[in-house]
């Protein structure tokens, strides 16, 4: 059998693919292929480890031909994967939930105290040789214990960011998903709202969503208006969920406070003015770059593999 890896990730997965006795092929460059790359390396694949940066199409399937059983993406979210052109295929599709719900709810944190914290300015001044001694109005920031942060998203990393903020930063919840979930509200005192009431109210704002039609800018021009001129808001999801020309503008106007980002409408592109921006803090995609996340997502996406061509139902299986 034939494994492809896109790109290097950690050893665990080809070693365990290689201990099956697969023949396992690593992309040789430090880079994503180019579409017509991804084609050739692809061809005669029984499964491909994908990344969340190659477009895993009808035609990138077609390229592997009809003895591709598996596409096992390293990353939870599969945004990138053409599900349905999978499915007529017969292709199983997998992901890697679960290992990097911690990494990302933590990194999420990471970015709200560093905005709030002014952590980035206050650095760089120190690091600049400006600080001349303590002083009672320097860099003052947004302290959050008490605040409300509106979740927008309760899926298990929307839940792990709820359960920190409520239990360890005396955080208010609200939140919003396509259902309620009682249990979770009466254990953090969480209120659920609509979405408009949320921007309305939070002083933070986190998006938890997958990419999807409907998600697609579902923070723009309006959604930004809506919220307070103190709010701050975070994105570890995926770039498209916010408008970002539109986030551009409502930062350089005050009609909200900061943005932190982790991800981009246009990876690795930014909007343009973005990177300009004193009230950002923006990160290349690393939320769940921990080295314990992305050993387990590799052991994870292999093992999909593993079952795949067993033939069992994967355990990630999404599709
Ligand atoms: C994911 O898994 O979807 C993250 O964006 C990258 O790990």
């Amino acid at each position: 059998m034939n494994i492809c890896i896109t790109r290097a990730i950690p050893g665990v997965a080809a070693e365990l693919l290689k201990n099956e006795g697969y023949a396992v092929n690593v992309n040789p460059h430090d880079r994503p292929l180019t579409k017509e790359e991804l084609r050739r390396f692809v061809e005669g694949a029984d499964a491909i480890l994908s990344l969340l940066t190659d477009t895993m199409d009808g035609e990138v399937m077609d390229a592997a031909g009809p003895q591709l059983k598996i596409i096992a993406n390293y990353a939870v979210g599969y945004d990138n994967i053409d599900t349905s052109a999978a499915n007529k295929r017969g292709v199983a599709v997998t992901n890697t939930p679960d290992v990097l719900t911690e990494s990302v709810a933590e990194h999420t944190f990471a970015l709200m105290l560093t905005l709030s914290r002014r952590i980035i300015e206050a650095d760089a001044f120190t690091r600049a040789g400006k600080y001349q001694g303590w002083e009672p109005m320097l860099f003052l920031g947004t302290g959050l214990k008490g605040k409300t942060l509106g979740i927008i998203g309760l899926g298990r990393i929307g839940f792990s960011v709820a359960k920190k903020a409520a239990k360890g930063m005396d955080m208010e919840i609200l939140y919003t998903d396509t259902k309620r979930n009682e249990e979770f509200e009466r254990e953090f005192g969480a209120t659920f709202a609509t979405q408009h009431e949320l921007l309305k109210r939070a002083d933070v704002v986190t998006l938890h969503v997958p990419l999807v039609p409907s998600t697609r800018h579902l923070i723009g021009k309006n959604e930004l208006a809506s919220m307070k001129r103190s709010a701050l808001l975070i994105n570890t999801a995926r770039g498209p969920v916010i408008d970002e020309h539109a986030l551009v503008d409502a930062l350089r106007n005050g009609v909200i406070a900061g943005a932190a980002l982790d991800v981009f409408e246009d990876e690795p592109h930014l909007a343009p003015g973005l990177a300009k921006l004193a009230n950002v803090v923006l990160t290349p995609h690393i939320a769940s770059a921990t080295h314990e996340t992305r050993n387990a997502m590799a052991r994870m996406a292999a093992e999909n593999i593993i079952e795949a061509l067993a033939g069992k139902t994967p355990t990630n299986m999404i599709m």
